[in-house]
């Protein structure tokens, strides 16, 4: 792909895009073949949009980012290792309207599963109640790549539970969970203002999860001790505590961009879940990045995770300052999964069209 040939120094999404990945592989201590893969990947899955020159405005609104860059990383740190990394993306964002964006997501999920030989029976499965004609609400399909070393990603699909119209979400979240066997799980949820997301582990893990996002809007940090249902989940204490650093004050009522909490199923037979993420998106109670920085650091630090490959990634997607803008720290999410270690993750934004400004 080549940039304008008129105006050399603007770079296209997909140029923009592929060299933060790189430089992001290097920070997660991929190999340089990795990373070449992977930011080939990427701009395969945006499609057309790719080629488009980012002194053009974003083609499509898509809230996947706040400044509308169909594509956000994200880190997610464990105590023994390098962070994995992570790539959430809109394949659909160049088309015009939901229904067809809907369409070239399942194809490019589609093409994923022929290269890497996984199944898409799940996604199968559910495409009436997700990709429906006529489709509404804010997204249709997103897709994330874990980045693993060997250049074979793991796969996850996010469908839109208010696509058959936001009165009927519980309902299309209630018959996607039947249909997958999980006939109890809705019951197991806490209670919420609505489902943003359903999705789908896809590709090679050792224990596919279907995962189910619940809005908390107006929370204070203090109930954030409530949302789990994981048996032998994370306490309540560690879950106000980690609200509570990552909102910034331990009275914070969190009113501003809703604590999203996520409850992932693996087992039929069991009716709670087997996994919990508490997701706080600090870019809302944050003066400006350098704080968002420093509360993550605080809980690297805390959970004994290492936040180095954090301090160098921020250089790896952006030349301004943390505290010049907000926003490029997203969320922070604590994430525990039964027989692994909790986890902590950052999700870093793309920067590519807008900065928001910092606040105070
Ligand atoms: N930007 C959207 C939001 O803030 C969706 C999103 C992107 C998101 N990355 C996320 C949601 C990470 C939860 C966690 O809701």
């Amino acid at each position: 792909m080549t940039g304008n040939p008129e105006r050399p120094g603007v770079p296209t999404l997909g140029e923009y895009t592929a060299g933060q990945l790189r430089r992001l592989c290097e920070v997660a201590s991929l190999d340089a073949d990795d990373a070449r893969t992977y930011a080939d990947v990427l701009v395969e899955a945006l499609g057309p949009e790719a080629g488009r020159r980012l002194d053009l405005p974003p083609s499509g609104r898509t809230f996947l980012s706040d400044d509308h860059t169909p594509v956000e990383y994200s880190l997610s740190f464990r105590p023994d290792g390098p962070p994995d990394l992570r790539v959430l993306l809109e394949p659909g964002c160049g088309t015009d309207g939901l229904e067809e964006n809907g369409r070239a997501g399942l194809d490019a999920v589609r093409g994923m599963s022929r290269r890497w030989g996984f199944s898409t029976t799940w996604l199968d499965k559910l495409e009436d109640l997700f990709l429906p004609q006529a489709p509404q609400g804010p997204l249709a399909l997103w897709c994330a790549l874990e980045l693993r070393p060997g250049g074979v990603p793991r796969v996850k699909v996010y469908l839109n539970p208010a696509a058959r119209g936001a009165d009927r979400a519980a309902a299309t979240v209630r018959e996607a969970l039947d249909r997958l066997g999980h006939q109890r799980a809705y019951a197991a949820l806490p209670p919420g203002d609505g489902h943003p997301f359903f999705a789908l582990d896809l590709g090679d893990w050792e224990r596919p999860r279907v995962k189910v996002y619940v809005r908390h809007p107006g929370l204070p940090a203090t109930a954030a001790g409530d949302l789990s249902r994981m048996p032998a989940g994370p306490t309540a204490a560690a879950l106000r505590e980690f609200a509570a650093t990552a909102a910034g004050s331990p009275d914070a009522r969190l009113s501003g961009l809703p604590v999203l909490s996520c409850h992932a199923f693996t087992d039929p037979a069991e009716a709670r879940p087997s996994g919990f993420t508490l997701h706080i998106p600090v870019r809302d109670y944050a003066r400006h990045d350098g704080e968002a920085l420093d509360r993550a650091v605080a809980l690297l630090g805390r959970h004994g995770m290492d936040p180095a490959p954090l301090l160098r990634a921020l250089p790896s997607l952006t030349g301004r300052r943390p505290q010049d803008g907000v926003g490029l720290i997203a969320y922070l999410a604590l994430a525990h999964q039964r027989g692994w270690p909790p986890r902590l993750t950052v999700y870093l934004s793309a920067e590519a069209y807008a900065v928001r400004p910092p606040s105070g």
